[in-house]
């Protein structure tokens, strides 16, 4: 395995870390999608996976960028010099799509499936704030201004992803799932009131630690 020199090499570890962890949100949200019976979160999940594809595609472009600065400063490039071009398995999402998996194959209320769908997204979601605040805080030390501003406005989706979940859960879903198989009988007489909270624990502490 080629060694890690310099900052740049990082930033290009990264990418190809954040892309293998793009392809595989692609392969497993439409099982999710599928899985989830809120009209609302079945519908977040498929825009997502829209959003998805188009973040694929700005690291394809990010990886171009990356590529003709090595060639013109005369290096291969430490993708190629690593990886021939071909990239590797992201084991850190690969972990998270196989734990989210396994939750959902347990056997749940739908209204709890839900809300464990909104959970394993939501890390989901952490694990990528984290990986493009990383990445774009490289680009900026590196003055790699486009691909700064490339990765700042992934950083954003999911930022909005993230917060759209959140609202989810908070206003709706963690409602019906308290209220487990009794959700049926209880939304004909709505007794209790969804009291949104603030932010998440995880989502609070993502934040700082993608805060670059
Ligand atoms: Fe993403």
């Amino acid at each position: 395995m080629a060694t890690l020199v310099n900052l740049r090499n990082l930033l290009e570890h990264e990418i190809e870390d954040l892309y293998s962890a793009e392809e595989q949100i692609i392969e497993a949200l439409p099982a999710m999608a599928d899985s989830a019976t809120n009209r609302e979160l079945k519908k977040a999940l498929k825009e997502h996976l829209r959003i998805t594809k188009e973040q694929k595609r700005r690291l394809d472009q990010v990886k171009k960028i990356l590529r003709k600065d090595s060639s013109e400063e005369g290096d291969a490039g430490f993708l190629e010099r690593m990886f021939g071009g071909g990239g590797t398995k992201c084991k850190g999402m690969e972990g998270l799509i196989k734990e989210g998996k396994k939750v959902m194959d347990e056997d749940m209320e739908p209204s709890v499936r839900d809300a464990a769908i909104i959970a394993s997204s939501q890390k989901i979601e952490h694990y990528e704030i984290s990986g493009y605040g990383t990445a774009k805080a490289y680009a900026k030390q590196l003055g790699l201004r486009e691909v700064e501003r490339i990765l700042a406005t992934t950083l954003k989706e999911e930022y909005t992803a993230d917060k759209m979940l959140n609202t989810l859960a908070l206003s709706n879903v963690n409602l019906k799932a308290e209220r487990g198989s009794a959700s049926k009988a209880a939304a004909k007489s709505p007794a209790k009131k969804a009291v949104p909270k603030k932010a998440s624990a995880t989502k609070s502490a993502s934040r700082k630690m993608a805060a670059r």
